[in-house]
C-alpha cells in the first residue's frame, strides 16, 4: 500500500457519512467482523423498537383519538394539525372533561416532535415554592430538605414542550418567573446563580377564564399574550350534540375491548337521553356513564335502565325556564340560579362554572336572596 492512510481515511470517513455502521481494512479481522455484526445488528433492533415505540405513542395519543364530527371539533382537528408541526405556544381553554389533556398529548404526538421530550405539570397541585423547583430545579441546599441537586421540568423538556396544566393556578411571583423563560429563554434554578437556556414550547391549559383573571389582576397580561399565540376554545358536550353518538360508539368499542363484552349499541330511546343530559362534566362524564352502564347491561343494545339515574332523572323541562315578560331583572337572575344549582346537583362551583361567574360571587349572592334550591313538587 502506498501512503495511502489518507485515502483510506477518506473513504471511512465519507461511508460513515452514508450511513455505514463501522468502516475495516483489509486484511479483516475475523473475530472483530464477527463482534461488529452483532453491535450493528443490536443496534438495527433498536432502531426497528424505538419506530414502533413511536408508532404506538402516536397511535394512543395521536389526533386519530379525537371523536366527533361537529363544525367545532373539525375546526380544533385543522389547528392541531397546524400547529403540531411548529413551535408555537398553545393556550387550551375548556370546561373540565373536554378534552384538554387528549388534544395536549394530540398537539405533541402527531407532529415531528414526537421523537422529542413532552413534559407535563399540574400547576395546582404544588404551593409555590416546590412548583418552582419542580419547574426550574434547584441547587443542593437551596432550602431544607434539598439534599440534592434537582433538574426542573423546564430542563427536560429542552427542545421539546412543556404542558402546563392548570395553568391559571400559577402565583403572581411565579408568574415573572415563568415570563422571563418565555420571553428570554433563560431562567435560574432555585437557590443557584448559573443562567440556563433552554428552548422549550409551552401548551398551556385552563377551566378559567384567563382574560377576566386578567382584567381582575390576578394573572399577568404580558403572560397571558406570550402563552396565548394560538388559542384553542374546546366548547362544552352540551354545545356539541352531534358529537354524543360518535364518543358514545367509540366508548363502547373502547370498553368491549377492555372487559370482553359485545354490546353493540344503544337504543334509540337512550340515545334521545343521552342527548337531552346536560353533561356537566362534559366527555369524561359521558365515558364514565357509558362504562357503568355497560357494567350493569344485559342485552346487546344498552336500554334506559342501563344508564345512570342522574341521567334518566333530568327531564328535558328541568333544563329550561319559562319567564313572563315583566320579570325583574333581579327575580331573573334568582330564579336562573336556584334552577341550575338543582340541575347540577347543588355544585355551587359547577353553578359558577356554567353561568361565568366566579364561585365567591355565586355564595354571595345566594346569601344575599337568601336563596334555597327549588323544591322538586
Ligand atoms: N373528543 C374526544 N374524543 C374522545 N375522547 C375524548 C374526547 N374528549 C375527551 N375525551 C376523553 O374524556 C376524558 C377527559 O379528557 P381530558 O382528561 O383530556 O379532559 P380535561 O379537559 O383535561 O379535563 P380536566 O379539566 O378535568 O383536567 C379522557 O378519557 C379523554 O380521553
Ligand atoms: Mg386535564
Amino acid at each position: 500500500m502506498r501512503n495511502d492512510n489518507h485515502g483510506t481515511i477518506e473513504k471511512a470517513v465519507e461511508a460513515l457519512k452514508i450511513g455505514a455502521y463501522d468502516f475495516l481494512i483489509k486484511p479483516v479481522n475475523i473475530k472483530r467482523l464477527g463482534i461488529l455484526i452483532e453491535k450493528a445488528l443490536e443496534k438495527q433492533v433498536l432502531i426497528l423498537k424505538n419506530i414502533e415505540l413511536q408508532q404506538k405513542l402516536e397511535e394512543r395519543f395521536g389526533f386519530k383519538n379525537i371523536i366527533g364530527k361537529s363544525k367545532e371539533i373539525k375546526k380544533i382537528l385543522e389547528v392541531v394539525t397546524q400547529v403540531s408541526s411548529r413551535n408555537s405556544n398553545v393556550l387550551i381553554y375548556g370546561e373540565s372533561g373536554t378534552g384538554k389533556e387528549l388534544i395536549a398529548n394530540a398537539i405533541h404526538y402527531s407532529g415531528s416532535s414526537t421523537q422529542r421530550a413532552f413534559i407535563k405539570v399540574n400547576c395546582s397541585v404544588f404551593n409555590e415554592g416546590v412548583l418552582e423547583s419542580e419547574l426550574f430545579g434547584h441547587e443542593k441546599g437551596s432550602f431544607t430538605g434539598a439534599a440534592s441537586q434537582r433538574i426542573g421540568r423546564f430542563e427536560m423538556a429542552n427542545e421539546g414542550t412543556l404542558f402546563l396544566d392548570e395553568v391559571s393556578e400559577i402565583t403572581p411571583s411565579t408568574q415573572v418567573k415563568l415570563l422571563r423563560v418565555l420571553q428570554e429563554k433563560q431562567f435560574e434554578r432555585v437557590g443557584g446563580s448559573k443562567t440556563i437556556e433552554v428552548d422549550v414550547r409551552i401548551i398551556a391549559a385552563t377551566n378559567q377564564d384567563l382574560k377576566e383573571l386578567v382584567r381582575l389582576g390576578k394573572f399577568r397580561e404580558d403572560l397571558y399574550y406570550r402563552l396565548n399565540v394560538v388559542k384553542i376554545d374546546i366548547p362544552p358536550l352540551r354545545n356539541r350534540k352531534e358529537d354524543i353518538p360518535f364518543l358514545v360508539n367509540h366508548f363502547l368499542t373502547k370498553f368491549n375491548q377492555q372487559y370482553q363484552t359485545h354490546i353493540r349499541g344503544v337504543t334509540q330511546k337512550t340515545l334521545n337521553m343521552l342527548l337531552n343530559y346536560y353533561w356537566p362534566g362534559n366527555v369524561r362524564e359521558l365515558e364514565n356513564c357509558i362504562e357503568s352502564s355497560m357494567v350493569m347491561a344485559q342485552d346487546e343494545y344498552l336500554t334506559p335502565k342501563d344508564l345512570p339515574e342522574y341521567v334518566t332523572s333530568q327531564s328535558s323541562d328541568e333544563k329550561s325556564l319559562i319567564i313572563d315578560l315583566g320579570t325583574s331583572l333581579k327575580d331573573i337572575e334568582k330564579l336562573v340560579l336556584t334552577k341550575t344549582l338543582e340541575l347540577v346537583k347543588g355544585n355551587k362551583a359547577k353553578v359558577a362554572q356554567l353561568l361565568g361567574i366566579g364561585v365567591k360571587t355565586v355564595h354571595r349572592k345566594f346569601e344575599e336572596y337568601g336563596l334555597k334550591p327549588v323544591s322538586k313538587n
